[in-house]
């Protein structure tokens, strides 16, 4: 190869990589403003299978010492686990402190991952604590899921 060829196929490469870098960012704010209505379970009595199948369920610790680390498990849905397919799959799950965003994850691509998250997490101050989680479906949109308190003490 000709030192030439070689300098631009080096360009091209890492003109791809950047396009990579900004298409990847680009579905990532995607997701984030592509879902305004959060939806949350309604038929408490006799939930429908989209609610069964997409409000989160955060499973927490009811009480926790003051800068302890504890794990907070995410899991879609709280009746009927989500689907993880090539076309259909939770593509990110939220948590909430006190309605504050703390954390989250992306799942990329479909068919691989679950659809649940466990986040490893502290409080420092004393007091009680909401915890929530919001859950993105590629097909169904944004899901709120129950709070849960928790006590630091
Ligand atoms: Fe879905």
């Amino acid at each position: 190869m000709k030192r030439r060829h070689f300098v631009q196929a080096g360009a091209a490469g890492a003109a791809l990589l950047l396009a990579g870098e900004f298409f990847r960012a680009r579905a990532y704010d995607d997701v984030h403003i592509s879902k305004g209505k959060i939806n949350t379970l309604v038929h408490r009595d006799k939930p429908s299978l989209l609610e069964k199948k997409h409000v989160p369920l955060v499973e927490a610790p009811k009480a926790v010492k003051p800068g302890q680390w504890f794990k907070v498990n995410v899991k879609v849905g709280y009746m009927v686990e989500h689907p993880s397919k090539p076309a259909h799959w939770i593509d990110r799950i939220e948590l909430q402190l006190d309605g504050k965003r703390v954390s989250e994850i992306i799942n990329i691509a479909g068919g691989v991952t679950s659809p649940n998250a466990c986040f490893t997490i502290r409080l420092d101050k004393p007091g009680d604590v909401k915890i929530e989680a919001i859950a993105d479906c590629n097909l169904h949109g944004t899901w709120l899921g129950e709070p849960v308190y928790i006590k630091v003490s």
